[in-house]
């Protein structure tokens, strides 16, 4: 316990103040303890909103959250592991696809995911959808399930950072969620926990992103880049896009769906660039010096960890371990080899367009929103989800649209979901006459400056 008042803390950093080390550590372990009240926490946090962190005030931060909990040693498994994480969107079912191609080259992929949470998907809640996939394993089980296999995907310990578990829920109801210390220092904890030696964030930007503009997407990526390298990882940023879903499924088994189709080589063009440009950061970061794999002895640039990770679609390898993975935990593979098995929802609706033109703009929180309406998603973490509810878009932004074309088809177990996300979902895309321009999918890279 400190001896400093707390009052004094929060009254330095209301006024500009930069946070000793010690400051920082006590704030924790006293919170952590109950030492600190929620409501003299709460106005740290508003503190921390309006006036910021240094980058060392926020590596402590970073440091001493993930210190709170559990940390993974991955030292137990061979080579260079490489993790990768998204700041959350709609539609984004990269891991299952990222996963097994970094895996196929023989990079061994040992990683957790949470469930989604509001309008975000999560890589947990997917995977859950496939019959019988264990999604919880100890810790000598997801050791030994990379060592056999080359890859693990499950869920996230409960015993890593506990602080930010504390803290993101007093965010959450507190108006303080959006700060770029406090996401970077939440974000960063949890991987640096999760032991991984190099990480490639996905930084997503747009309005189905947490970060809405580039500016602040790439202040938040540079600040995550930099608590990384700063703690000994070596870390790198991809600013992708988020102004429309990721590929066209929303939900969580038509989107392991979708995923096994980019799988066999198919699949949606944007997800499968946005894919391959992870997996290829990912690969050059895992080869050279230390990589496990001996076809990744010699450094290769991004460029050609994109095109390796082509290959290991077109040749299958991918799609291969995917079904590896699942048989791993436990999973029914028949349901992969055979996608049609997956329970599909009693009832669907069609969102009709009501004019003529292009489709221009999708509110894609209000998309994530309204799949979550349907049964895919909870709005508290009690909540259970029905796997087989979402919707799949059939349009694209820059498609054109004709009077009474499908924009997306929506999936619920009943029929009073559908009407109600239908007449949610009426004002959440535009159509005009002119042709919006193309969307850029990767926007930056962010290395170490
Ligand atoms: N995801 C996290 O884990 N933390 C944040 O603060 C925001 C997104």
């Amino acid at each position: 316990m400190q001896t400093e008042r707390f009052v004094d803390i929060i009254h330095k950093k209301r006024e500009g103040g930069e946070l000793s080390d010690d400051e920082i550590k006590g704030m924790i372990t006293d919170y952590v303890s109950g030492n600190i009240p929620d409501y003299q926490m709460s106005a740290m946090l508003m503190a921390i909103f309006f006036q910021g962190m240094s980058d060392r005030e926020m590596t402590t931060l970073t440091l001493v959250m993930r210190d709170s909990g559990e940390c993974v040693d991955l030292s137990v498994i061979d080579g260079v592991k490489v993790d990768k994480h998204s700041t959350g969107g709609v539609g984004d079912k990269t891991t299952l696809i990222v996963g097994p191609i970094v895996a196929a080259c023989g990079i061994p992929v040992a990683k957790m995911s949470g469930r989604g949470l509001g309008f975000t998907g999560g890589t947990y809640d997917k995977l859950e959808s496939i019959p019988g996939y264990r999604v919880e394993l100890t810790d000598e089980e997801f050791f030994a399930a990379v060592k056999e296999c080359g890859i693990s995907l499950v869920g996230q310990s409960g015993e890593m950072a506990p602080a930010d578990k504390l803290i993101y829920a007093l965010r959450d109801v507190t108006a303080t969620v959006e700060s770029i210390p406090l996401i970077a220092s939440s974000i960063m904890s949890k991987k640096l926990a999760a032991g991984a030696d190099k990480i490639v964030l996905d930084v997503t930007v747009g309005n189905g992103a947490f970060m809405k503009d580039i500016e602040t997407a790439t202040e938040l990526a540079k600040r995550m880049v930099a608590i990384g390298n700063g703690a000994g990882r070596e870390t790198v940023a991809m600013i992708t896009d988020m102004n429309e879903p990721l590929g066209y499924a929303i939900g969580n088994n038509i989107e392991v769906i979708e995923a096994v189709d980019v799988l066999k080589g198919r699949g949606p063009e944007d997800l499968k660039e946005v894919c391959f440009a992870l997996a290829g950061m990912m690969i050059s970061l895992g080869s050279g010096e230390g990589s496990s794999s001996e076809e990744l002895k010699n450094k290769l640039s991004y460029d050609e960890g994109v095109a390796l990770a082509k290959e290991k679609i077109s040749s299958g390898e991918a799609y291969e371990k995917f079904l590896q993975l699942v048989k791993n935990q436990g999973g029914d593979t028949t349901y992969i080899e055979d996608t049609d098995k997956f329970e599909k929802a009693k009832h669907s609706l069609e969102l009709k367009a009501e004019s003529a033109g292009y489709l221009s703009f999708i509110d894609t929180e209000g998309f994530g929103m309204g799949a979550g309406m349907l049964g895919a998603g909870r709005a508290k973490k009690e909540d259970s989800i029905d796997y087989s509810a979402g919707m799949i878009m059939r349009k694209k932004i820059g498609d054109k649209v004709e009077v009474g074309d499908v924009i997306a088809t929506m999936y619920a177990a009943d029929e009073s979901k559908l009407a109600l996300a239908k007449e949610f979902l009426s004002d959440k895309y535009r159509i005009t006459t002119e042709k919006p321009e193309k969307i850029k999918l990767i926007y930056d890279v962010i290395r170490q400056s």
